[in-house]
């Protein structure tokens, strides 16, 4: 490959897997555009990066969260955006409240409104799923996380959709910038309020523990808190709906294949795992070069940047036999969907739980998906893919 290749060409953005196998296969680590980023496509390299935060910052980009238009924003005060050992110390505060008991408690709840979900589903209608059915169990999930009450649930699905622009944000567009503020601001607001709430009268909740949680004495500033807060918003939400949207989407292509997981639904975990693989959300994440370095049989100058493509390390030919198949049989947890190494993803159980619920309702009361006439829309972003508009309709017959 000579020249530079544009990811979010649109026909790339439509199917970007046969770009990604020419990569891994003549330029596994080469610049692509927009923006110069060091496109990284094999497994392997992918790990080893993953592996070695020293050299990989991830604190680096940082700066990407403080651009000139915009003071405070708490993404960049978000463990996202730290190297060990700052990232050490907030992992392990964050992890005490962020175990099993979010899980076991959140559990019979999720059930419930997916079932609520299902139910509510018109038989036979064109509806867009994005909205009807991938957003309602992860947009409920974070609300409850961020203890954010369900007659806000509208607001804060709309400040986490401004806000993941963030990143593609150009410095002319002025509009978008105050679009961003504003919804930072106000996010921030009930946050704040939320944690004084909180501390004044604690809960069994997510923001209690907390502001309970200590490691060798030392508990969360309010600093760290607020980036988290916006982490599990940035990060919680638009996964898991292009996830479950995926999976939607796949049943509607392969009705065997929903036929079989209504009749074998303790195959469904297996099925999120393979789409996790086969179609995850999570298509680039970005580190920094700290000093310069050979990867993938490239030379890179200290301070580029790299796009760490895993969407086409979980499609690399040298890590899963036949990679473009889609086999529920494929021996399993594939766990890289989620990251590697100490940024490994938090919510991944979660993730997991959510989709698995949402999807034994869906299944239960659904015999098959058909399109709906208006295409579906993509969405466009380097790190992100999943539909923004999914017409489908469910029917029982
Ligand atoms: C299908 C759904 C999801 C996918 C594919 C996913 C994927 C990822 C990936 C790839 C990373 C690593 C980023 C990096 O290395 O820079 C990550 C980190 C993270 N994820 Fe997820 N995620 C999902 C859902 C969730 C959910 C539901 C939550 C919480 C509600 C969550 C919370 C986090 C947090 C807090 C981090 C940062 C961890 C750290 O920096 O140590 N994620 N996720």
């Amino acid at each position: 490959m000579s020249s530079r290749v544009n990811l979010l060409a649109p026909k790339v953005r439509m199917n970007p897997y046969p770009l990604y196998a020419e990569l891994r296969q003549s330029a596994p680590v080469s610049q692509v555009d927009p923006g110069g980023l060091w496109a990284v496509s094999r497994y392997a390299d992918v790990i080893t990066v993953m592996k070695n935060p020293q050299l990989f910052s991830s604190e680096g980009i940082r700066r990407t969260y403080r651009p000139p238009w915009i003071s405070n924003y708490p993404m960049a005060d978000s463990m996202l955006v730290m190297d060990p050992p700052h990232h050490t110390r907030l992992r392990s505060l964050v992890n005490r409240a962020f175990g099993a008991s979010v899980m076991t408690r959140l559990e019979p709840r999720i059930r419930e409104l997916a079932q609520q979900i299902a139910t509510a589903l018109p038989s036979g209608q064109t509806v867009d799923f994005v909205d009807a059915f991938s957003i309602r169990v992860p947009i409920a999930v974070l609300g409850d996380l961020v203890g954010i009450p369900p007659s806000l649930h509208a607001r804060l699905k709309q400040w986490a959709e401004v806000m993941t622009r963030f990143t593609s944000v150009g410095p002319e567009d002025t509009a978008l910038q105050e679009r961003i503020r504003a919804a930072v601001t106000e996010a921030r607001q009930h946050f704040e309020q939320v944690v004084e709430e909180r501390r004044r009268a604690p809960r069994e909740d997510l923001v209690s523990d907390l502001l309970r949680a200590r490691v060798d004495g030392e508990a969360l500033t309010p600093v760290d808190l607020m980036g988290f807060m916006f982490l599990l918003l940035i990060g919680g939400l638009e996964t898991t709906v292009h996830l479950l949207s995926g999976c939607a989407l796949k049943l509607q292509e392969d009705p065997a294949l929903m036929a079989r997981l209504r009749a074998e639904p303790e195959l469904i975990p297996c099925f999120i795992d393979e789409m996790l693989r086969h179609s995850g959300p999570v298509h680039g994440v970005v580190r920094l070069v700290t000093d310069e370095v050979e990867l993938g049989g490239a030379r890179i100058p200290q301070g580029e940047r790299l796009l760490l493509l895993m969407a086409s390390a979980n499609r690399d030919e040298a890590q899963f036999p036949d990679p473009d198949r889609f086999d529920l049989e494929r021996p399993g947890p594939q766990n890289l969907p989620f990251g590697h190494g100490v940024h490994f993803c938090l919510g991944a159980q979660l993730a997991r739980m959510e989709a698995r619920l949402a999807l034994e309702a869906l299944l239960a009361r659904f015999t098959r998906l058909s399109l709906g006439e208006e295409p579906a829309r993509w969405n466009v972003s380097l790190v992100m893919r999943g539909p923004t508009l999914l017409p489908l309709a469910a029917h029982t017959d």
